[in-house]
């Protein structure tokens, strides 16, 4: 048996391609495999000329995942059109790539014209706040998890399998760290200084006004809190770099 849920779009594909059974689902031989672990397996799939990405788990997890994108969507957060299936030995969720789309952790900032960039690193602000006005935290944020389109405006969320609702009114801490990991992966993908202050002005809502006032004490305090955790980040990942990429002869 299994439990098949999703947007239409989704479900027309796998229909069109036979894919609405487990077995079919769960074929070993469907698709790219672009990453295997124990117990779950990430799998690109074209059908009618689309892309899918299969995320197969031996778990649960899709539909929680199917869950959580629910729920942050009723909030207004774009989440590419997804379906979840699930069934006594595990679970897929299928994800549709917008067409023309890319993670934005392959979009070098300086390949964009200024307005532009200024532009991406706004919708990526009202994008983050809009998510966690939602009451969720994400708990892997980062550039990988955020697909731009080929059209200004285009952009969307993946990736809620570690996701979690917090509640409204949420511990800033949650939030804190979602934001020190994105602006952590931002840095490293070219962003600059200033591309991280405009972030955090667009988050606070303080866009308009900046020009204007001076940061509060507040905004101040986010901002050094964010930047500090993100500081933190990158010694952690220096320091595993060094400890394991000699064990595995790598430089
Ligand atoms: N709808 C989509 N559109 C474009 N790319 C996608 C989409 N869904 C997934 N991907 C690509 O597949 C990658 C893996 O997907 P996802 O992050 O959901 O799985 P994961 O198992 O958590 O992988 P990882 O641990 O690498 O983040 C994403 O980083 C992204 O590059
Ligand atoms: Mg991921």
């Amino acid at each position: 048996m299994v439990q098949l849920e999703g947007d239409a779009e989704v479900i027309h594909l796998l229909r069109a391609g036979g894919l609405t059974t487990m077995p079919s689902l769960f074929d070993p031989a469907l698709g790219q495999v672009l990453r295997r672990v124990v117990g779950r397996e990430n799998v690109r799939v074209v059908v009618a000329d689309r892309t899918l990405y299969f995320k197969r788990q031996a778990d649960y997890l899709a539909r929680h995942e199917w869950e959580a994108i629910r729920a942050v969507r009723r909030g207004g957060v774009p989440v590419p059109s997804t379906a979840a299936a699930w069934g006594e030995t595990g679970s897929v969720l299928i994800s549709l790539a917008p067409r023309g789309a890319s993670p934005l952790e392959d979009v070098r900032p300086t390949s964009l014209a200024p307005y532009r960039r200024r532009d991406l690193v706004r919708r990526v602000a009202e994008l983050a706040r809009r998510f966690h006005e939602t009451g969720w935290v994400h708990k892997d944020l980062n550039l990988a998890h955020l697909i731009g389109g080929p059209h200004a405006g285009d952009l969307w969320l993946i990736d809620f399998a570690r996701a979690q609702p917090r509640g409204r009114v949420m511990d800033l801490r949650w939030r804190v760290k979602d934001l020190a990991s994105l602006l952590y992966s931002a840095r490293q993908g070219g962003w600059s200084a200033a591309d991280v202050l405009r972030f955090l002005r667009t988050y606070t809502g303080r866009d308009e006004e900046c020009a204007r006032r001076r940061w509060t004490t507040g905004e101040r305090g986010l901002m050094k809190w964010v930047q500090a955790k993100a500081a933190r980040i990158a010694w952690h990942e220096a320091r595993v770099r060094s400890r394991v990429l000699p064990l595995l002869g790598a430089r």
